[in-house]
């Protein structure tokens, strides 16, 4: 049986300025994730033709009555191809996910991994991290025109990156584990409309961009060392220019000046914003109590 298993990703600097090509900082979250898995048919299904089912997006469905248009189907077509199959496989893809979905989790660009790992799994195929990182890009491509890598890169290889479109990225070795809370406004956002909203004001918005950049450029020796006061801060630092280039809406600002509040050192919005999740930094293990008390008195959902 074929299996592949997808992280989430946060990312902790950056979003939208890495779009830009300012660099950006995002950690896997292996607490949650993403797995499909091909299942052969029961003797009670009637059904024998390539199955998908994926209950986090509501598909129950044959390979063949889904439309071309779907990411998803997309991402299978260039899969048979790069397998030479002539076939789809007679089985079901069962897709289950812990990740929210249209959150800033990253839970398409897991899906996809998730799907290409099952796929070299089933056909005994050797492919590298930076191939199904790659592949994975192509189809962030059709969910939205512009995307940085950052979420394919951080999801495929699994590790804290440190990313720059168009001149690659590192993976970063953190010398030790941030008490990092991650927690969902119960908002949805559409990624490829926040890009595009950026993108239709980058004129006033390009100096905040940079400004951006600059503090990813700060928080890396930060980040590896596991200063938390200085990441704290930049994190608070980041959060501001978001607001300035207009991706945070009351909900997000409600919740990081909440958090902050009630002791994290740090807190800001995570992925594209205008909903979605956010995340808090605490010193100690024992401050997150308090913090995520606070964060669900105000509706928040607690991720991790
Ligand atoms: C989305 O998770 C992050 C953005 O920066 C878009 C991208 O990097 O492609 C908003």
């Amino acid at each position: 049986m074929g299996i592949g298993i997808a992280p989430a990703k946060t990312i902790l600097f950056g979003e939208h300025a890495v779009v830009y090509g300012e660099p950006g900082i995002a950690i896997p979250l292996w607490e949650i994730t993403t797995t499909a898995s091909f299942q052969p048919f029961r003797d009670s299904d009637r059904k024998r033709d390539f199955h998908i089912h994926s209950p986090m997006i509501g598909l129950d469905a044959d390979f063949s009555d889904i439309p071309v248009n779907l990411p998803l189907k997309k991402l299978i077509i260039r899969l048979m191809n790069l397998l030479h199959l002539t076939e789809p496989p007679a089985k079901i893809l069962q897709i289950e996910s812990t990740i929210p979905i249209a959150s800033g989790l990253g839970s398409g660009a897991a899906c996809s991994v998730a799907v290409i790992r099952a796929f070299f799994d089933e056909y005994h195929s050797n492919f590298d991290d930076a191939e199904i990182s790659a592949i994975a890009f192509e189809i962030e491509k059709s969910y939205h025109g512009s995307p940085s890598g950052l979420d394919n890169t951080t999801i495929s290889f699994g590790k804290p990156v440190y990313f720059q479109k168009g001149k690659g990225f590192e993976i970063l070795k953190l010398d030790s584990k941030l008490n990092l809370i991650v927690a969902d406004t119960g908002i949805q956002s559409v990624t490829s409309a926040v890009v595009q909203d950026v993108r239709n004001h980058y004129e006033q918005n390009q100096a905040f961009i940079r400004a951006i950049g600059i503090i990813a450029e700060k928080a890396r020796p930060a980040v590896e060392k596991g200063d938390v006061q200085e990441i704290g801060q930049l994190m608070n630092e980041n959060h501001d220019y978001l607001k300035k280039i207009n991706v945070s809406c009351y909900e997000l600002d409600l919740a990081v000046e909440t958090a902050r509040k009630h002791g994290a050192i740090g807190a800001k919005l995570t992925g594209a914003g205008r909903g979605g999740n956010f995340i808090a930094l605490a010193e100690k293990p024992s401050d997150m109590i308090e913090i995520k008390k606070s964060l669900v008195h105000i509706g928040a959902k607690i991720i991790l």
